[in-house]
């Protein structure tokens, strides 16, 4: 997705079922999220110093959650970027193809959940940001 734009990435309300035992907070793929759900990670025991991404990816959709903690995301569409601060876990930000992405700022025991369109493929990323520009164009 060459042509993809920040304006394009959404913060999506998640169902959620609460009561005085907690709360659950629903994703399905299709009605919560617009892709096939591939693939499921995490990232937690994230120093608050280290920022993560650093990369964009030329077919893969994630919806990227705060499922505990707080972090900053932003994105990038080589032309406008916008930040995003997570930190409701019934809350997903929608990523298209094509954006570049920094987060960075993770609270202590934050963790980072992801929902991904395609299994690990080496191949979709593009980690160098001259060579993103270069992509986009
Ligand atoms: P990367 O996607 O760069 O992580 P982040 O964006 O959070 O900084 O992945 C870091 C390393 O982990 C890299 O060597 C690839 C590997 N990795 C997998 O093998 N499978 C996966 O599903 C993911 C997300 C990463």
């Amino acid at each position: 997705m060459k042509n993809s734009l920040v304006s394009e990435c959404n913060l999506i309300e998640l169902s959620q079922v609460s009561n005085r035992a907690g709360n659950i907070s629903i994703v399905e793929q299709y009605s919560s999220v617009p892709f096939s759900i591939e693939r499921i990670y995490y990232l937690y025991d994230t120093p608050c110093s280290e920022s993560r991404g650093g990369h964009a990816h030329k077919e893969l959709s994630q919806l990227i959650v705060a499922a505990s903690g707080s972090f900053n995301l932003t994105l990038d569409d080589g032309i406008s970027s916008k930040s995003f601060f997570l930190n409701n876990p019934n809350q997903g930000l929608l990523v298209v193809p094509g954006i570049w992405r920094d987060l960075r700022d993770f609270s202590s025991g934050s963790i980072c959940l992801v929902l991904a369109s395609h299994k690990y493929d080496v191949s979709d990323y593009l980690r160098d940001y001259q060579e993103f520009l270069n992509y986009k164009k």
